[in-house]
Formats: C-alpha cells, sequence, structure tokens
C-alpha cells in the first residue's frame, strides 16, 4: 500500500507520513503517550509516556531502507535470533526487521492506543525460511507500552523459532547505568572468546556488553543514575533476555552507530533466545509479551 493509500485508509486513526529514506511512519498520540512505528520491520522509532522523555534511542546514523535494519528503537528479531545457524550468508537477526510490514488496524481510546501489524511472507528470503506463518504484532501505546508478538504456525511441520524484541533504551549517562534482575541467572557472553557465567548482583555497563541471559524470571530494571528515570520490564512467555552495549571500539566500528553512541543507550532485549528457543506444532501459536513501565 502506498503512503496515500494508507493516509485515506487510516485517517482520523493515525498520522501517517513519509519518513526517513521514504518509508511510511505512523504515528499516535492519545491523553497519556505518543509513539511511532516504522512499517518497514514494524519498527518502534519513538514512545514517549507523558513527562518522561523519549524512552528510546534511535541512531543519528541509522539507514532507512527496506532490507536494512534501522539501528535504534525496537527491533522485531524474527524467526532467528543473531545468527542464522543454519546458512550463513543469511541477515543477522532474522527477517522480521527488514520486511516491509503491513498496518491493519489502529483503535483508540482517551489514553491507550492499539497498533496492530502483521506479516505474512518474506518475499525474497524464502530460501531461508519456508515455512506458512502468520505473525501479528500488537503494540498498545500508553501510561505504558505493551508488545505482543505472536507467532502462529500456519504450516504441517513444527517450526523452531528464536526471537528477541531487541529494545534500544535511552539513558542519561551509561556509567551511571545499573540493569537489575539478573541476579543468579547464567549467561552466555559474546565478547571476545566467550565464556559462560552467573551474573551476581546488578549489571553495571563499563565496557563491551553482550551477554544471553537464561532463567530470567524477575522484573528487569533499568536504573538510571544520571536522570530520574526508571524502566522497568516485564517479560511474558520469555525466560531469557539479552544485554547490549558495543562500547567504544565497536561503536567506532558500526557505521550506522555514532562514536559516542554508546554513551546515552542500553539494550536490554526480551527473548525467546538458546535455551529458551520455542517450537510451535502446526496450528498452534507463540506469544512473547513485553511490557515497558518508566518510573
Ligand atoms: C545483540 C547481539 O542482540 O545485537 C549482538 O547480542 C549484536 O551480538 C547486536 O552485535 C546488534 O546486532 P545488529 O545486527 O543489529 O548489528
Amino acid at each position: 500500500m502506498t503512503i496515500d493509500e494508507l493516509k485515506s485508509k487510516f485517517a482520523g486513526k493515525c498520522i501517517v507520513k513519509e519518513g526517513p529514506g521514504g518509508l511510511p511512519v505512523i504515528g499516535v498520540c492519545n491523553a497519556a503517550a505518543s509513539a511511532e512505528i516504522c512499517l518497514m520491520g514494524a519498527h518502534l522509532m519513538s514512545y514517549v509516556p507523558n513527562g518522561r522523555g523519549e524512552v528510546l534511542w534511535m541512531s543519528s546514523q541509522s539507514s532507512f531502507e527496506v532490507g536494512k535494519a534501522i539501528r535504534g528503537g525496537i527491533p522485531v528479531c524474527w524467526p532467528w535470533f543473531s545468527k542464522n545457524p543454519m546458512f550463513e550468508d543469511a541477515p543477522m537477526h532474522g527477517l522480521a526487521r527488514i520486511m516491509m510490514w503491513e498496518l491493519v488496524d489502529v483503535f483508540s481510546t482517551e489514553k491507550q492506543t492499539i497498533v496492530k501489524l502483521a506479516l505474512n511472507a518474506v518475499p525474497g528470503y524464502e530460501q531461508f525460511w519456508n515455512y506458512r506463518f502468520s505473525l501479528e504484532y500488537t503494540i498498545t501505546v500508553g501510561a505504558t507500552l505493551t508488545l505482543s508478538l505472536k507467532t502462529t504456525n500456519k504450516d504441517d511441520r513444527p517450526m523452531h523459532i528464536t526471537q528477541a524484541l531487541h529494545t534500544y533504551f535511552n539513558v542519561g549517562d551509561i556509567t551511571k547505568v545499573q540493569v537489575e534482575g539478573l541476579d543468579g541467572c547464567s549467561y552466555l557472553n559474546k565478547v571476545g572468546d566467550g565464556g559462560t557465567g552467573v551474573r551476581q548482583g546488578n549489571r553495571i555497563i563499563d565496557c563491551e556488553v553482550d551477554e544471553v541471559y537464561q532463567g530470567v524470571k524477575r522484573t528487569l530494571v533499568v536504573r538510571d543514575g544520571s536522570i530520574p528515570r526508571t524502566i522497568l520490564v516485564n517479560n511474558f512467555n520469555s525466560n531469557s533476555a539479552v544485554v547490549w552495549n558495543p562500547w567504544i571500539a565497536k561503536s567506532q566500528r558500526m557505521a550506522d552507530f555514532p562514536d559516542d553512541g554508546y554513551k546515552t543507550m542500553v539494550c536490554v532485549e526480551s527473548g525467546n533466545v538458546i535455551d529458551d528457543a520455542r517450537d510451535i506444532q502446526p496450528g498452534e501459536s507463540h506469544e512473547l509479551l513485553a511490557v515497558i513501565t518508566v518510573k
């Protein structure tokens, strides 16, 4: 659907505009919050609960084109997280984040807007993912942000997925940030030679961090010592989470990431990854749910 067709179909329900790179972006606004979603990737680029400022970090150097991941916001990593285990040349973090999604509908009440998006095919990438499926992404924008990613297996074979809502949080000063809720969780360290560990206490970010946690049961808290803001992440149907910050050298290596970008972001990702991968039987569904609240 063209931007003009979207504008006329959703007139009065949301604002449709041409975003960076000419991509369709929808804006929603209610008495409690506002948000912007790019239909390429079903990518939430902005979430502002009233009086709390921008919650999501976006790279000023992101590319905006179909087939390329947007840097920042909330990329939807699906149906595989990280590298594809079978195909070396398959895109990193799956296909959902580089596909044009369908805007299904938008519903609003005074303090909440529900945006429904869908993806039912991966044109051009069937060599990496040839299942029949439906992927429904429901973004509820209000005083709380709720993200529901529901995969339905419409094929006659079981489907194995890994996935993540790869949230980039905006922080005031990374050296004053602590991620709470991981104490006692085992993790895979993806930096350097890797290895595994068990987190003791909170995660302070003072170097490159790329850790995949398992057995995550508690609320994850991003406590920001430099601004009066605490972010709570509650995940459902998920036992795994990823904490990522590229720090100095990797920020410099990434073309779509400002050199000093690592100072004001941290990814705390809601996932079903590694040991928490899911098998979905024909006709069945799995819903990954993340609820983000800012205090
Ligand atoms: C994290 C991974 O989730 O995403 C990291 O654990 C990766 O290994 C990071 O570097 C960013 O990935 P990408 O594909 O968006 O550059």
